[in-house]
């Protein structure tokens, strides 16, 4: 518990030792503790024990395996490991040089950079919700949710299980059917981890409705549309809601990367458009990145944001772009990742080199899961930029072979039986890319893999909050720590700029603009790091 921080049920520590007894929630708390007591003391059984008099049973504990689980859990972070070795050094002290030493550790820790990354995410995570209006936020609770795959479920369950109604639209039976199914299996899935019994996910689920006919959404003050990304059936769909949602109703778009303003654009009242931008698993992850369009009403924006908090995830107010603000980074750290394999770099080597950083995930590994093609094929769509020209040659050579990733057991790495192993054809593959486009093959550390990914990351971020797209520089950080699996104790991107400091990272940058161009490594206003 000392480690992990973890919330527990009461329910779940009823044998543990830590509590007595647990009373029914009906039960009147006074007259049970009550009862508890003279049972306790009739039995001449309640004694004061204090705390330096509790002997600890701890001849079993093999401290360093432990401690080793405890590290490896912490994924880099000190105070799980620093906590686990004070227990270790204590258990057999009296309380008060116990408490010196655990007092040491403590000063220790809170001096570190770690402390002040954490920190500084509380107050980022504060500031990030806030949106200043005086508009009053919508009063919702029927929601529709149009498309009900792997998005439009997920949304469908966060809402249920935040307690809304919700009516989940298809565009045939068979697709609603297996809509349902995965809302279904979501709240299921809660049971089995034991947050829900089973009462209360038929509870849940009995406030899903489900139809094929639009006119079912009559009734929602707020239509979330996850259909297929393709910005004239969207805008088709949008024409529809116009006339069968209630005019009062807000209507939002869970689009990647579409243009909102145009999408908003074939409504008689636009202003009631926002972006509601989930990320997947959307039950399950906190981002949600509520989109301003050039009309939007500040209404409408109120209540995206009033809603994200319901939800209980973190809400971040972004503007219009080419992917919002966390994919338009997002591009722009794969872009640095796909360059580095190009230049030599290995597969593996980057991915170790980033989550032993601290990443959730090696950048390639994901890549696999999701799928390369993905990317590859949104990108396609967009011009070709002519001016650097390894742009994700790497993941097209991946998808021109015919490896897309797990789904076809082949990626940057093999898959067998599930398992990711290094993958000499996908090195060559790359290496042969490299060779076509006559780039220079080099080694690189893993300190130089980390800075150049993050470099990617403070530019954009930066050239992001001067543009305007998010509202704060510390939105940069909420973002990648809740969206993207940036490790929370080293604060996000913009933290990170400010531990580099100003003058390292524009040596660096100016390196990069000569070996490259300025149109990748453009000037970055350092000094709002200040
Ligand atoms: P998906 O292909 O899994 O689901 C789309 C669903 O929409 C399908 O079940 C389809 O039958 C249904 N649909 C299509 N046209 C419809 C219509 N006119 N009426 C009712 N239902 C219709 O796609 P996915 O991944 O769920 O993506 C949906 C949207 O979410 C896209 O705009 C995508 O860019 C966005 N998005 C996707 C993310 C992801 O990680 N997959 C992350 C964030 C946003």
């Amino acid at each position: 518990m000392v480690t992990q921080g973890k919330h527990y049920t009461v329910e779940s520590l009823k044998d543990s030792g830590v509590v007595d007894e647990v009373f029914d929630a009906n039960d009147d708390l006074n007259e049970k503790t009550l009862e508890f007591v003279f049972s306790k003391l009739s039995a001449g059984e309640l004694q004061v024990r204090k705390t330096g008099e509790i002997e600890a049973d701890v001849a079993d504990i093999n401290w360093e395996e432990e401690i080793n689980l405890i590290a490896k859990k912490a994924r880099g972070k000190e105070a799980p490991v620093v906590a686990a070795s004070v227990i270790k050094e204590t258990v057999a002290l009296d309380i008060r040089s116990g408490m010196k030493i655990e007092r040491e550790a403590f000063l220790k820790l809170r001096e570190s950079e770690q402390s002040a990354a954490l920190r500084y995410v509380f107050g980022a995570e504060k500031q990030s919700g806030k949106f200043d209006s005086t508009a009053e936020p919508l009063n919702v609770e029927t929601v529709g949710v149009i498309g009900g795959g792997n998005m439009g479920s997920g949304i469908a369950t966060a809402f249920l299980n935040a307690g809304f109604k919700v009516q989940l639209i298809e565009q045939n039976e068979d697709a609603l059917a297996a809509g349902k199914e995965r809302v279904v299996s979501n709240i299921q899935a809660n049971v089995k981890r034991g947050m829900i019994n089973q009462e209360k996910a038929n509870s849940l689920v009995s406030s899903l409705g489900a139809a094929t006919d639009y006119q079912t959404l009559e009734n929602c003050e707020l239509v979330i549309e996850a259909i297929f990304e393709d910005i004239e059936v969207k805008k088709t769909l949008f024409q529809k809601l116009d006339s069968v949602v209630k005019e009062t109703a807000i209507l939002a778009t869970n689009t990647s990367y579409l243009d909102i303003n145009d999408i908003a654009s074939v409504l008689k009242d636009p202003s009631r458009v926002i972006g509601m931008h989930f990320f997947s698993p959307a039950h399950i992850m906190k981002l949600l990145e509520v989109v301003k369009s050039e009309q939007s009403s500040e209404q409408a924006v109120a209540t995206g944001m009033m809603i994200g908090k319901r939800l209980r995830k973190m809400p971040v107010l972004v503007g219009v772009c080419f992917g919002f603000a966390g994919n338009r980074m997002y591009t722009r750290y794969g872009r640095e990742i796909q360059q580095m394999l190009l230049e030599g770099a290995s597969i593996e080597q980057i991915d170790k080199a980033m989550t032993n950083w601290g990443m959730a995930m090696g950048p390639l590994a994901v890549q696999d899961l999701s799928g390369i093609d993905i990317g590859h094929n949104a990108r396609s769509a967009q011009p070709f930029p002519e001016h650097d020209p390894g742009y994700f040659r790497a993941a097209a050579v991946m998808v021109e072979n015919g490896r897309l990733g797990r789904k076809t057991n082949q990626g940057f790495y093999d898959y067998e039986e599930g398992k990711p192993i290094v993958s000499k054809k996908a090195a060559e593959l790359i290496k042969g890319k490299a060779k076509s486009l006559n780039i220079e093959q080099r080694s690189f550390t893993a300190d130089e893999i980390v800075e150049r990914a993050l470099l990617g990351l403070i530019s954009e971020g930066i050239a992001l909050f001067k543009e305007g797209i998010v509202q704060n520089l510390s939105d940069i950080d909420v973002i990648w720590l809740h969206g993207y699996g940036f490790p929370r104790h080293k604060g996000g991107p913009i933290f990170q700029a400010k531990q580099i400091g100003e003058s390292r990272i524009q040596e660096r940058i100016s390196m990069l603009r000569e070996e490259t161009s300025e149109l990748i490594w453009p000037e970055v206003d350092l000094s709002v790091l200040q």
